[in-house]
């Protein structure tokens, strides 16, 4: 008889564990995109590079494409000088770092992630987690918590020292009608800080209101599956509660085995709004190639940005265009990749055969 909770269908499936999993994977590879064996990639922001490196030989030797994935980002949710992500993160307006996850798995196209998580390590092991020890998608908050608790991972205080100190400096200077006064000489010593990978003054920190962080990893296996993980502490001294883009298939990142892999960084809303890690894949599906689908998202999200700058108006600069950042990770089901951003001249990390873990040149919409 058939079941009338779907969930049990779908826990009957989950019961077939590896075996199942194993399965879909080797059906995929050996019957829809055999053009793609042996074409093992890599694809994410700039600061994914250093987990890539410590992956990549393992991974083009036939790694696990999920393993792999979450090795990469963990390395940064571990890293206290990325105040983008996980440890060391900076806090929402409270002075509580908040952490929201995912991953997605192309051959069983499944996903879970965590949204506004405090005090564990790695998040994207709790959503990973969720996804194959779950009948569902998304966790948040208290709940997000005791799920990681109870699977075994630790509490961790992820306000380091450092990200309390910025995020008493941008309290501090927030305004000049309350009674927190900025400290004379602070930000005097030319100190820089870690941001998505490049150095900032402490100063541009926290004036920036516009940074967001992010790890995001798109893979590519020996096998041709596709997988893609972001994870993220979010827009810093954001409101509480505040959830981007980064746990939201679709938006901060999506998968289909039939199509490629996307992810995005930058301001979550405009992810969010235009849905675009789904947008790319589906324009990838059509046939598209990869930087040309993330510039054809990039161009919608900019008529977006002009739509609603009516009520917003400073999400767009004097002439119009988006006054926010927002960078995009293709990686097509060939191995071939791209990275496109809104504007500016930065960096994505990519590795293939033909070069292994490096940087490359994103593609900008605006000079
Ligand atoms: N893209 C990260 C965030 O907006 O939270």
């Amino acid at each position: 008889m058939e079941s009338q909770h779907p969930s049990l269908d779908r826990r009957r499936f989950l019961a077939l564990g590896a075996a199942a999993h194993a399965l879909a994977a080797s059906k995929v590879g050996a019957q829809e995109h055999e053009a793609a064996r042996d074409r093992p990639t890599l694809v994410g922001s700039a600061n994914a590079l250093p987990g890539m490196k410590q992956v990549w030989e393992s991974f083009a030797a036939g790694g696990d494409l999920l393993d792999t994935i979450l090795s990469v980002v963990k390395v940064a949710e571990a890293d206290p000088k990325d105040h983008s992500v996980g440890l060391g993160g900076l806090p929402d307006e409270d002075g509580h770092v908040t952490l929201d996850a995912a991953i997605m798995h192309g051959p069983t196209h499944n996903s879970g992630a965590v949204g506004c998580i405090e005090n564990i390590l790695h998040p994207c092991e709790v959503a990973r987690l969720v996804m194959e020890r779950t009948d569902h998608c998304l966790l948040v908050g208290p709940g997000a918590y005791r799920f990681a608790r109870a699977h075994g991972h630790p509490h961790t205080e992820l306000l380091t020292d450092e990200a309390r100190a910025i995020w008493m400096a941008w309290k501090e200077r927030m305004s000049d009608r309350d009674d927190r006064l900025a400290p004379a000489q602070d930000d005097k010593d030319g100190r820089l800080y870690d941001l998505h990978g490049e150095k900032v003054s402490l100063d541009a920190l926290i004036k920036d209101r516009a940074v967001t962080g992010t790890i995001h990893c798109s893979g590519l296996s020996t096998r041709g599956e596709v997988a893609c993980t972001t994870t993220t502490s979010g827009l810093s001294f954001k409101i509480p509660g505040r959830v981007g883009d980064s746990p939201i298939v679709g938006a901060g990142l999506y998968c289909d085995q039939e199509a490629g892999s996307a992810g995005a960084t930058g301001r979550g809303e405009a992810a969010i709004l235009a849905n675009t890690s789904f947008a790319i894949v589906e324009l990838l599906r059509q046939g598209k190639a990869p930087v040309d689908a993330g510039l054809e998202v990039l161009r919608r999200v900019a008529r977006q940005a002009a739509r609603a700058a009516k009520w917003q108006a400073a999400l767009v600069d004097e002439e119009g265009k988006p006054a926010f950042g927002l960078t995009l990770y293709i990686l097509g089901l060939d191995g071939t990749t791209a990275g496109v951003t809104l504007r500016g001249h930065g960096r994505y990390a990519v590795s293939d055969t033909q070069g292994g873990p490096r940087l490359a040149d994103l593609v900008p919409l605006y000079e």
